[in-house]
């Protein structure tokens, strides 16, 4: 749990008025409402040109599909005028100077921090187990990614957060290094001393960029580790549809202070947006900010009341181990989200990915499945019965017994299957390189053109750029032998079968 407590942390309903508007979404409900006719896109007209299967699945939802239209007369009725209001009330309960609404995911804020703040052959340092959306990021931008080595448990079999001396000591050795970027916290739930490092990396006047994709509701509880804003960050995206009530893709981009140009950010944001943003996931975000200004400490501290009570459940099941708070203190394990509960199976007998499928044959879905572990999430979204739901499909995984899907022994040793990158090339040269597609059995020494990664959670096992090693070749080869869901650069690429290098 939360070591420090978060200095902008919200523990009352806000006591801010305006946070009593929804701009966005009741301009676009004014416009519906108003009975406008529509000779404009989106094509289905408000729900009368939909397929009838789409229709009915849809609902009442349809007729605000309501593309670049609001009824507000007091500003024009300008869908950017509502845009940026409802953008200015997350701004102001995110406590930073910019907010912008994203309707292409996290993805899309990564870019255009990337974009904002680095350009070709700028180096900028980022932990190796970050997202493709960042390297896709260097792939833009030409920016040349200097890797930190990823900590690694083997108690716990997750991954941890380079610790402030990894990021000193990699500023020391790329003093020209333009930018730092953090994830705050990683897939599991992991978060690091963000708050030193924040402070170590602006004391080089260097900007810090945080993918804070999994920690949206951070500040809105103090149980829950350090918000990125809080730690004093410079720019931050949150995927609102993750871990909050918004549409899945929604997801917003905080921009503070004055390492970071928000023009230059809003001009990026252009270059990687489309020009017909869906009103439903901006409206969604609105929705989002409005709820979380509203009763979101009462909310998270209901989800984290389930998430004990899960926790405690299933601890008491034989053959799964669960880690919590106790593991913190661990170089690179400094906090951690409780509502994400990652469940070791291998006591079962089993690797996280096959629990996974037999899970989902008892009825449940899980968030990931690694080699050891389940990932469990708990949300505003879960109630009483969800989480007795999930004890119960574990506690019916346990009884079909043990059964033996490969070695605990092996399973352990290849947990942890990040190679460590021999860089040939940045993302951007070997994307631009000339390539072909070699089998794996040709591919040892040659230099990746795409990326591989087990999807979720994106992290490649090789990169654009990077030597293609045995440990990489061995990687790929046992996530895909352990059932993993591969996914490359191509989508019609076989990553069981080779990869695309560049040219000799
Ligand atoms: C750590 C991390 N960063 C970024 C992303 C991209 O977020 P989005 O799906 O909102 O584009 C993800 C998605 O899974 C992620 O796990």
């Amino acid at each position: 749990m939360a070591m420090v407590i978060d200095p902008g942390v919200r523990t009352e309903p806000s006591q801010d008025e305006l946070q009593d508007q929804l701009p966005l979404l009741h301009s676009n409900r004014a416009y519906k409402m108003a009975g406008i006719g529509r000779y404009h896109t989106p094509g289905h007209k408000g729900g009368p040109g939909l397929p009838a299967p789409l229709a009915e699945m849809l609902g009442p939802a349809a007729a605000f599909d309501i593309c670049d239209e609001v009824e507000d007369r007091s500003i024009g009725n300008d869908w950017d005028a509502a845009v940026e209001k409802a953008e200015n009330l997350a701004a102001r309960l995110y406590g930073v100077d910019r907010s912008f609404f994203l309707v292409n995911g996290t993805t899309s804020g990564i870019q255009a921090l990337f974009l904002a703040a680095v350009g070709p052959e700028d180096e900028v340092i980022l932990p190796r187990d970050a997202h493709w959306s960042a390297v896709s990021a260097l792939i833009l931008t030409g920016a040349r990614p200097v890797y930190l080595p990823t900590p690694f448990d083997d108690m716990l079999g997750v991954p941890g957060i380079p610790e402030p001396s990894d990021y000193a000591a990699a500023l020391a050795a790329h003093p020209r290094a333009k930018a730092v970027f953090l994830i705050n916290p990683n897939y599991y739930g992991i978060a690091g001393r963000l708050a030193e490092i924040v402070k170590l990396v602006h004391e080089r006047g260097l900007p810090v960029l945080v993918d804070e994709a999994h920690g949206p509701h951070f500040p809105f509880h103090p149980a829950l580790p350090l918000s990125a804003v809080a730690a004093g960050a410079d720019g931050v995206a949150h995927s609102v549809h993750k871990l909050l009530g918004a549409l899945t893709q929604a997801s917003l981009l905080h921009v503070r202070g004055t390492r970071l140009d928000p023009e230059r950010v809003a001009a990026a944001l252009r270059l990687v947006t489309s020009t017909s943003p869906n009103p439903l996931l901006c409206i969604s975000l609105d929705a989002a900010r409005w709820q979380m200004a509203h009763e979101g400490t009462a909310l998270l501290g209901k989800a984290l009341d389930l998430a004990l009570a899960v926790r405690s459940g299933l601890a008491q099941i034989p053959g799964l181990r669960l880690w919590g708070p106790e593991v913190l203190g661990r170089p690179g394990y400094y906090d951690i989200d409780p509502t994400k509960i990652a469940v070791d199976v291998t006591g079962l007998g089993l690797t996280g990915f096959d629990a996974e499928k037999r899970l989902r044959e008892l009825g449940v879905q899980v968030e990931l499945s690694d080699f050891r572990h389940v990932l469990a999430l708990i949300t505003i979204g879960d109630t009483p019965e969800t989480a007795s739901r999930l004890v119960e499909a574990f506690r019916r995984l346990a009884h079909q017994g043990r059964v033996a899907s490969g070695s605990p022994v092996a399973v352990r040793r290849m947990a942890h299957l990040l190679p460590r990158p021999e860089v040939a090339c940045s993302p951007r040269e070997a994307y631009f390189a000339p390539r072909e597609w070699v089998e794996w059995r040709a591919a040892a020494g040659r230099v990746a053109a795409e990326w591989i990664a087990p999807y979720p959670p994106g992290i490649p096992l090789v990169s654009p750029g990077e030597v293609v090693t045995e440990a990489v070749i061995e990687a790929v080869c046992r996530f895909s032998e352990a059932g993993a869901h591969l996914r490359t650069f191509c989508p019609g690429h076989d990553p069981r079968r080779g990869l695309l290098v560049t040219a000799r």
